[in-house]
């Protein structure tokens, strides 16, 4: 690939689509920072690079988060859109575009991409057994089916194997298996679903993940998944889904990871009719543009095996790479919510400044897909030296005595000429480090020129001949030096740190800071006043971040206790689950008739209409209501009560009223409620 100034690569960037149930933590962040500085730097080197992302919106968690919110799912894929946009503005993640996959250009794209796979032949259906939560009226995945472990008996094991034994086995086998939904015992059901015969694709993908697409650890685990057979994939979800219908099969629903990577088209599609683009000069299939995909090490079989299948197949482009990270790690272990290392991007940002967090990341992230650790006293003495101690305090040092001998001007000729080059020319080893992912390599170097700076300074003690008479032209020559190996230094760490980079542009009184700018030595040049770029990480700042992200912990323990809905653990003594309540089926009814009950002085006989359906009700509201009084009222009543056989006949549900010692009144809805209708 050329890197010729004249030839502007075209490049396509992603990063995988955070869902839309949750916030963004650290975990996130390392990718869309990786990412971020990945594309900077394009964008720093003059190629034409767009960024894209999206909220991943569909299937059944998000579907049923909303429902214990008590909210549609589009409003709450709305609201965490916004959350998620929020955080990333914070952390200086500049997408391009930030788009859903709940979008038209989305739905689509996935009709496109399905019918051209289905129309070669690449899509098979069969009926599938799979547990039903009667309840809920829904398919169950496994992680929503718990029971005993049939292996070492341990109970509340989730799915498809036991966390106490390691054992696996199908969620059928569980001893008492329960719907972790609504804790009904769930039956087996059988219905049609659609498959992607990915098997079709299989040399294709050897072919493919063998000619460097993908990094050496990924090859290596791609083969092991080739050797043990790839098999058709599932991607249809029966209603209810929230997601996209799937077009010639009515009720069934695309599985939300088909559409969450065509969720990456859509997006840029969206970009492209906003601005212009042209969408097929990036993905048509012969195209000469550069696409690649930043992901995390969990979701390889999705982008390696599936997505270039499902591309291939449909007759677009496929990616130029998939780019894999590991997982963070806090302080040698996996980020933890009860020890408070589980640290949301909000979170960090209410202590921490988030381009400490860009540095640390950069200054340790390589090409590979090791995890990478945060360790929090690590992470202070690192951004302490580095970015304050060394950097920051090149300017700091100079910029006082360009004020005071050159009225705010850099010298007009260069007094160190060889070093200033030496910096310009560290820039090409600094660039190839950025493009092969390679950012602590790079974050080395840059801090070893920043040695160097410091080293020139602290040598030359401009501070020691200010106080000698007639050195003024000497010390001015010093520091302006000094600030152009600064320069040279903020054009470098200006995709790591785009803010300090930005103030430092104002400083030096530039138009940019990209790479190319930096050949232009800064002479007879004016600088502004000089302002502390950055303070030093405080530790009792990491210490109150941790307690604050314990906090979030208790804060979402009791947010489940105050919803106690579908997902929530076993109810409080006193309080009933959502879903028990959710079982009662309160309707609105029309009294159609009422009668006085022979023998019962306390009963009233009442025909309700349910809109097209007659129940037949005794009520004990005789000593409030005359009949004729009642008939043609609307009330509320429970009509899935199992029928009671009463002395008088059988009732069969219960109309509902208030009523104390001295009073009885009965219910009744607003103006415009029908009979028959659910009341919740
Ligand atoms: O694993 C996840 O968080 C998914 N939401 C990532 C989707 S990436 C792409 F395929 F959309
Ligand atoms: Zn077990």
């Amino acid at each position: 690939m050329s890197n010729n100034a004249s030839a502007p690569r075209k490049i396509l960037v992603t990063s995988a689509l955070p869902y839309a149930n949750g916030s963004i933590h650290l975990g996130h962040l390392l990718e869309y920072i990786q990412t971020d500085i990945w594309v900077r730097f394009q964008k720093s080197r003059g190629n034409e690079c767009y960024y894209v992302c999206a909220d991943d919106a569909h299937g059944t968690a998000i579907m049923l988060r909303a429902e214990q919110e008590g909210i549609s799912s589009e409003a709450l894929i709305e609201r965490v859109s916004k959350e998620h946009q929020d955080d990333f503005a914070t952390f200086g993640v500049a997408f391009d575009n930030y788009h859903s996959t709940h979008s038209e250009e989305n739905r689509y794209f996935s009709e496109l991409i399905y019918t051209r796979l289905r129309d070669a032949g690449h899509i098979a259906t069969r009926d599938i057994e799979q547990m039903y939560d009667p309840v809920k009226g829904l398919f169950l995945a496994d992680r929503f089916i718990k029971g005993t472990c049939p292996k070492c008996k341990t109970p509340d094991q989730y799915g498809d194997n036991c966390e106490a034994c390691g054992a696996t086995y199908t969620p059928a086998e569980l001893i008492d298996p329960v719907s972790a939904i609504s804790g009904a015992t769930p039956e087996v059901r059988s219905s049609t679903h659609y498959f992607f015969k990915l098997p079709d694709f299989a040399d294709f993908l050897k072919r493919w993940t063998r000619s460097g697409h993908v990094q050496t650890q990924i090859g290596n685990k791609l083969q092991e998944w080739f050797e043990s057979g790839l098999n058709e994939w599932d991607i249809s979800r029966d209603a209810p889904y929230f997601g996209f219908e799937i077009p010639d099969a009515p009720g069934k629903y695309f599985y939300v990871w088909l559409d969450a990577p065509i969720g990456y088209l859509a997006s840029f599609k969206n970009l492209c009719d906003r601005t212009g683009i042209d969408f097929d000069t990036y993905w048509k299939k012969d195209s000469e543009a550069e696409v690649y995909h930043f992901i995390g090490k969990d979701i390889v079989y999705f982008h390696a095996l599936f997505w270039p299948a499902m591309l291939h197949g449909a007759d677009f482009r496929t990616p130029s790479a998939v780019n894999c990270h590991g997982f963070v790690t806090v302080n040698g272990a996996k980020m933890s919510k009860s020890r408070g290392t589980f640290i949301k991007a909000a979170t960090y940002a209410e202590y921490l400044n988030p381009e400490y967090l860009r540095y640390y990341f950069a200054a340790k992230l390589t090409s590979r897909v090791d995890d990478l650790d945060l360790n929090l006293d690590d992470f202070a003495a690192r951004v302490n030296a580095d970015l304050v101690g060394k950097v920051i305090n090149i300017a700091s040092r100079c910029a006082g005595f360009v004020k005071k001998l050159g009225e705010g001007r850099l010298s007009a000729h260069c007094a160190e000429a060889e070093l200033v080059a030496r910096f310009i020319a560290a820039g090409d080893g600094i660039a190839e480090d950025f493009e092969a992912r390679e950012f602590g390599r790079a974050v080395r170097k840059i801090m070893e020129l920043a040695d160097e700076a410091n080293t020139y300074i602290a040598e030359k003690e401009p501070w020691v001949l200010a106080k000698q008479e007639g050195r003024e032209q000497e010390v001015l020559d010093i520091c302006s030096v000094g600030i152009n190996l600064f320069r040279q230094l903020m054009v470098y760490l200006a995709p790591v740190v785009p803010a300090m980079a930005e103030q430092s542009r104002e400083f030096l009184k530039l138009d940019t800071l990209d790479w190319h700018s930096r050949h232009h030595v800064l002479l007879d040049h004016d600088i502004a006043k000089f302002k502390p770029l950055m303070t030093r990480v405080e530790r009792d700042k990491i210490d109150a971040m941790i307690e604050a992200s314990k906090e979030d912990l208790v804060e979402e323990q009791k947010l489940k206790e105050a919803a106690r809905g579908p997902l929530a653990d076993e109810p409080l003594a006193g309080e009933i689950a959502f879903d028990d309540f959710a079982k009662v089926d309160l309707r609105i009814a029309r009294i159609a008739k009422a009668e006085y009950v022979e023998g019962a002085d306390k009963l009233l006989q009442l025909t309700l209409d349910l809109g097209g359906e007659t129940r037949n009700v005794f009520a004990g509201i005789r000593s409030a209501y005359a009949p004729e009084a009642l008939e043609g009222r609307l009330t509320v009543m429970v009509a899935n009560l199992a029928p009671r056989k009463m002395r008088f006949g059988v009732s069969e549900g219960m109309v509902l009223a208030a009523g104390s010692g001295d009073g009885i009144y009965l219910l009744s809805p607003d103006a415009g409620a029908e009979p028959g209708q659910r009341v919740r």
